[in-house]
């Protein structure tokens, strides 16, 4: 038997589906259950159940509640070792296509792509490269279209840049202004922010890099699987995937569609197999 708490939050997930088109029914029930209870204590609130009606009723709740449901927390140059792997690794290879399209998928609030957009101008790839922003959250989506951020982020930005292997130095990339610094707009023009949801929008075309990074985690095992044929099929013929540096991604059919670059934690090539087929069928 099910407990009164997880009935209260799976239909709390299927009025919020129903009512705004938000699917979390296959997110992982721990996690949600454990932002949904903050939530209600914040709002001081009785129950999960009791959050049905106001979201059903007052959309500025509902909006509330996505803010607090959808985990934003994001850096540049996240675990920059592994950055630095996709530099050694996979840069060389891109260098060696004509043009070059890169698919960021749950990149929040948009440091990971210009991250990545800092790692191609540095190899003198930029001019030649689309990257594609995507979220399901637009709120995040908006301030990573503005490319600004705020003060407070920069040590931790410059320090892991370094790491990562950056060879000149971070404050070459944005402009100070008041309490915030704001991206080049040469890296800015270079990436296409757009909201995109990897439950039930389509694949990408012909990507040379994908990067989903601490995302999946968040979905069930079911939804994962779906997501990693989704991020296959949108990869070209021998193209990377660059997933978080916590993921273990040690399992089936994970471990049929890309293969770990052995020089790292968390760059993957994509695999063609028959093997494959038989999973996508
Ligand atoms: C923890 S952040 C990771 C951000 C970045 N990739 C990183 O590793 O620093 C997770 C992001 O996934 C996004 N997300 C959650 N579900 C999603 C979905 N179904 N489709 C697209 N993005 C999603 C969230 O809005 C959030 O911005």
């Amino acid at each position: 038997m099910e407990s009164l708490e997880i009935i209260e939050s799976r239909l709390l997930l299927e009025a919020i589906y129903k009512c705004y088109g938000y699917d979390f029914r296959s997110y992982t029930l721990d996690g949600m259950q454990s932002r949904l209870q903050s939530i209600v204590k914040r709002e001081n609130l009785q129950s999960i159940s009791c959050m049905i009606p106001l979201l059903l009723h007052d959309q500025s709740f509902f909006n509330k509640l996505l803010k607090n449901l959808l985990v934003t927390v994001t850096d540049f140059f996240r675990a920059p070792l592994s950055y630095k792997a996709l530099k050694q690794t996979v840069i060389p290879v891109l260098s060696t296509y004509p043009y070059i399209n890169v698919w960021c998928a749950g990149c929040a609030t948009g440091e990971e792509a210009y991250s990545i957009a800092i790692l191609l101008k540095e190899a003198g790839l930029l001019k030649r490269t689309q990257i594609y922003a995507t979220d399901i959250n637009d709120k995040s989506l908006a301030v990573g279209k503005s490319g600004i951020y705020p003060l407070n982020k920069l040590d931790i930005s410059s320090q892991n840049y370094l790491l990562a292997g950056g060879e000149t130095d971070f404050s070459k990339y944005y402009m100070t202004k008041y309490n915030a610094f704001m991206m080049n707009k040469e890296l800015r023009e270079r990436i296409l922010f757009s909201k995109h949801n990897l439950v039930s929008d389509g694949a990408f075309a012909e990507m040379h890099l994908v990067l989903c990074r601490n995302v999946c985690i968040y979905f069930n095992d079911k939804l994962q699987v779906d997501v990693f044929h989704l991020l296959h099929r949108s990869l070209i013929r021998n193209g990377y995937l660059f997933m978080g540096m916590n993921e273990r991604m040690d399992y089936e059919p994970f471990t049929s569609l890309f293969k770990l670059i052995a020089e790292s934690d968390c760059v993957y090539k994509k695999q063609e197999s028959d093997v494959i087929k038989m999973y996508s069928n």
